[in-house]
C-alpha cells in the first residue's frame, strides 16, 4: 500500500478520527501535503496521515518529512489505522484483568506485569499485547527505516483503566501537562518514541491536551530547576534508586517533568489545546519532547521505543540538543 503523505479526504481532523478544539480552527493543509494543525497556535502540531496498513510502503522523502514532524515535536495521527481484536481478545477489554495495583498492564520482554487471572488467560493476554508490539514495531520500521535497528527491547503497555482514574500522587498524574522522564531509568539523551492506539469498544475517544514547544517550556521552567548536587548521581546509583548513573540531562528532564506538573498556574495558563483520538486511531510522538496530558479515555495500547541520538533524522531538534543550547553546557554525561 502506498498511502503515506496524503490528506485525509476532508483535509482536517474534524470528520476523521481527530477533532481540533472548537475554538482553534484547523490550519489549512499545504496543497498535496499532510493535514496539519496546531503549529500556528504555538502548540505541538498534529499531522494526519492517511495510512491504514501496519506495513505501509513509504518513499524515502516521506520518511524524512514524517520524521521531521516527530523530531520537531509534533504528533503524527493515523486515524485510519485500527488495531483489530479477534473474538478471543475482546474479553480483555475489561478492568478486571488489572491486578488492582499497577496503573497499566505491561509486557516487558516475555514478562507480564500488572495483570491478574488464570495462567491460560494471562498467556492469551500477553499474546495480544505481543501482537500489538509486533504491529507497532512493523509500522515504525516501515515509516522510519533509520529507527529500524532500535525497535526491540522496550516495554509494551495495555491500559484498560479509565485514564481519569485518580493517581497515587501529583507526580504520577498524567492528566497534567508534562514530558516523559523516568526517575529510576536514566537514559542520557536517548529518545522516547511512543506509538498509541485507542481500542475503546464503546466509541469513547482518548482525549489529550498538547502544550507549547519543548524549547518554550524549557526556557520558562529551567530557571526554577536546582543544579545537581556534587555526588548526587553516584549516590542515587549506589542506593539503587536509579539503574545506572543519572546524567545532567536526566536531572533536568526529571525536574522539568516535576516542575510542569507541580505548577498549577502553568497547567492552566500555558499554551495548549485539546486533541481527540477516536477508537480505531493510532498516533505517534516523542513523549520526551511533546508536552502532553491525558484528559479521558479507556482501553489503549502503547509501545515504547528507545532511540539513540545517532538514529535521529534531525538530532539538533532533540531535547538534549535544545537543553545544551539553552544552558550552554554539555549534559549527556
Ligand atoms: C501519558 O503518556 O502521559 C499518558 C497518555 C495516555 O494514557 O493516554
Ligand atoms: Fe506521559
Amino acid at each position: 500500500m502506498r498511502a503515506c503523505g496524503r490528506c485525509v479526504p476532508d483535509g482536517h481532523f474534524g470528520a476523521a478520527a481527530l477533532i481540533a478544539e472548537p475554538n482553534v480552527p484547523p490550519a489549512s493543509a499545504p496543497p498535496g501535503g499532510d493535514a496539519a494543525d496546531g503549529a500556528a497556535h504555538g502548540v505541538a502540531p498534529v499531522v494526519t496521515l492517511a495510512i491504514s496498513d501496519w506495513h505501509p510502503s513509504v518513499a524515502p522523502a516521506d520518511s524524512d518529512r514524517h520524521a521531521g514532524v516527530l523530531e520537531n515535536g509534533g504528533v503524527l495521527a493515523l486515524p485510519q489505522l485500527a488495531f483489530g481484536l479477534d473474538a478471543r481478545e475482546t474479553r480483555f477489554l475489561d478492568v478486571r484483568w488489572s491486578d488492582g495495583h499497577a496503573k497499566n498492564i505491561s509486557l516487558d520482554g516475555t514478562r507480564l506485569h500488572g495483570a491478574a487471572g488464570a495462567a491460560a488467560d494471562l498467556a492469551a493476554l500477553a499474546a495480544m499485547i505481543e501482537r500489538f508490539r509486533r504491529s507497532a514495531n512493523t509500522l515504525v520500521a516501515a515509516l522510519f527505516p533509520r529507527y529500524g535497528p532500535w525497535l526491540a527491547g522496550a516495554r509494551t503497555s495495555f491500559r484498560p483503566q479509565p485514564a481519569s482514574r485518580r493517581p497515587a500522587s501529583w507526580r504520577k498524574d498524567d492528566t497534567r501537562l508534562h514530558v516523559d522522564a523516568f526517575p529510576s531509568r536514566p537514559n542520557r539523551g536517548q529518545r522516547i518514541l511512543r506509538v498509541f492506539c485507542n481500542v475503546n469498544p464503546a466509541g469513547e475517544d482518548r482525549v489529550w491536551r498538547v502544550g507549547e514547544s519543548f524549547e518554550a517550556m524549557a526556557r520558562r521552567l529551567l530557571p526554577g530547576v536546582r543544579p545537581m548536587l556534587p555526588g548526587e548521581a553516584a549516590l542515587l546509583a549506589l542506593l539503587r534508586v536509579t539503574r545506572g548513573r543519572r546524567s545532567a540531562y536526566d536531572h533536568l528532564m526529571l525536574n522539568l517533568h516535576d516542575r510542569a506538573k507541580a505548577d498549577l498556574d502553568y497547567q492552566a495558563a500555558s499554551a495548549q489545546r485539546e486533541v481527540r483520538f477516536r477508537p480505531g486511531a493510532t498516533w505517534l510522538c516523542f513523549s520526551d519532547q511533546v508536552m502532553h496530558a491525558v484528559v479521558s479515555g479507556q482501553y489503549m495500547f502503547e509501545q515504547t521505543i528507545h532511540l539513540p541520538a545517532n538514529a535521529l533524522y534531525r538530532p539538533d531538534s532533540s531535547p538534549l540538543a535544545v537543553l545544551e543550547r539553552v544552558t550552554g553546557r554539555a549534559l549527556g554525561r
